[in-house]
């Protein structure tokens, strides 16, 4: 089989790449090593910055998620018992995220490319991209107990952190820069309202939380957990409890509880993994960042990756120019790295550390003061958290 583009991973960056491609002429495959079903009961992401949603509009996907996403202008960091607003839309001069669940979106650009006709390779095993160095790049992979290969242009590696992709890089070409934090976070998902209309982040003694929804009446929690904590401890009584403990009192009040339907522990981590191309392969999303999930900045990460690699793709097949191609990398990690820092930021100023000492928590608690009293402050955590410009 030839085509022009051969997508690894049919996660958001591989599905939007996809769309945005199918859309504008270019042929592209995707191959996956699990199935659809597999890949949409993963419950992740639920912040949409205006870049991603404007991607999602261009590849011709968004009309759920303008019918059922939540805009939402502001949220709250919580600490010392009160709420502290920050509000989006008036420091960011009219700018907003959407509330809508990675598995919906996902969900779409999987239906409109099932629509466009263009085709996806579902459990596909052993998927490996060759000779990304010359000129004749391929994909392999096997199914049905066979060994296919698809001859194409390029390579867009959108495989994720443990994907085939970066594997396949010799390890002298790459360089990692990686934190790894001493928490994670356990989430649930639970159909029940959301304790308020926007989003709630709180620096509590006992640990972080969030107050996250899907919906008006789907809500997703998460509490900051010891790394080793067992899933199996987490009952949810406990779960609902701790909640409670580490949200001001209004709001611990105001939460309904109902068994949960979805529980899981996802370790926190920061990873950025340089170039981001190698030849005619490039790593796109997670196969090339990971950022502690504080910012919201994963997915969207992921999508601004994509925006990069198709402009350089079209300047390409229709400007037979190699500009875009050739700044993919450094385009893609400039804003890369301002939200590693970001979420970095994020993460260190709104978690307790096992080991932070009394002059670590009085700095952080001097940083949140700061962040609530000072409109610069709040300016700059607003412009960052609605999504650096493309
Ligand atoms: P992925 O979504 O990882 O997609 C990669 C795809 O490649 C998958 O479908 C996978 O099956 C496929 N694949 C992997 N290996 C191979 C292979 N060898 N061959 C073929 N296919 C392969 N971000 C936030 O902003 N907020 C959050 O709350 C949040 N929570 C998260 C929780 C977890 C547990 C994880 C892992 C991530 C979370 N993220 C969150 C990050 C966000 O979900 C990711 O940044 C986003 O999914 C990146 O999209 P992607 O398409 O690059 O990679
Ligand atoms: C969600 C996850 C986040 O990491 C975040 O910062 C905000 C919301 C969520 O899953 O809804």
């Amino acid at each position: 089989m030839r085509t022009q583009v051969a997508i690894i991973g049919s996660g958001p960056s591989g599905l939007l790449l996809g769309q945005l491609l199918t859309e504008a002429g270019i042929e592209n495959v995707i191959l996956d090593r699990v199935g659809k079903d597999y890949i949409l009961g993963r419950v992740r992401a639920g912040v949409l910055e205006e870049g991603t949603v404007n991607l999602m509009d261009q590849a011709k996907a968004g009309a759920r998620m303008h019918a059922e996403g939540l805009p939402h202008d502001g949220f709250s960091l919580a600490f010392d018992g009160r709420d502290h607003r920050i509000d989006l839309f008036g420091l960011t001069r009219g700018k907003r995220v959407v509330v809508y669940g990675q598995t919906e979106l996902t969900r779409d650009l999987m239906d409109h490319r099932e629509k466009s006709g263009a085709l996806t390779i579902y459990d596909a095993a052993d998927v490996q991209p060759h000779e990304f160095n010359g000129r004749f790049p391929c994909v392999t992979y096997n199914k049905d107990g066979t060994t296919h290969r698809i001859d194409c242009d390029f390579i867009a590696g959108c495989d994720g952190f443990h994907g085939a992709s970066r594997k396949a890089v010799p390890e002298n070409s790459l360089r990692a820069f990686e934190k790894v934090y001493p928490f994670g976070w356990l989430g649930i998902l639970a159909d029940v309202p959301p304790v308020s209309h926007e989003l709630i982040y709180a620096n509590h003694p006992r640990g972080f939380a969030l107050c996250s929804m899907r919906s008006q009446t789907r809500s997703r929690y998460y509490i900051q957990c010891p790394l080793d904590e067992k899933i199996e401890n987490w009952g949810d009584d406990r779960f609902w409890a701790e909640l409670r403990r580490r949200l001001p009192t209004h709001h611990a009040d105001a939460v309904i509880t109902a068994p949960s339907f979805e529980k899981s522990i996802a370790p926190l981590r920061s990873f950025v993994s340089e170039p981001m191309r190698f030849g005619r392969l490039f790593l796109v999303g997670d196969a090339a960042h990971i950022v502690p999930p504080t910012g919201a900045k994963g997915l969207n990460l992921a999508a601004s990756d994509v925006y990069y690699l198709f402009g350089g793709l079209i300047e390409h097949y229709q400007d037979r120019s190699n500009a875009g191609i050739d700044a993919y990398s450094e385009r893609a990690l400039s804003r890369v790295w301002k939200a590693v820092r970001f979420s970095w930021s994020m993460t260190r100023m709104m978690h307790r550390f096992p080991d932070t000492s009394d002059f670590d928590q009085k700095i952080q608690e001097a940083e949140l003061d700061y962040l609530t009293h000072s409109q610069a402050a709040a300016t700059a955590l607003a412009e960052n958290y609605v999504g650096l410009p493309y």
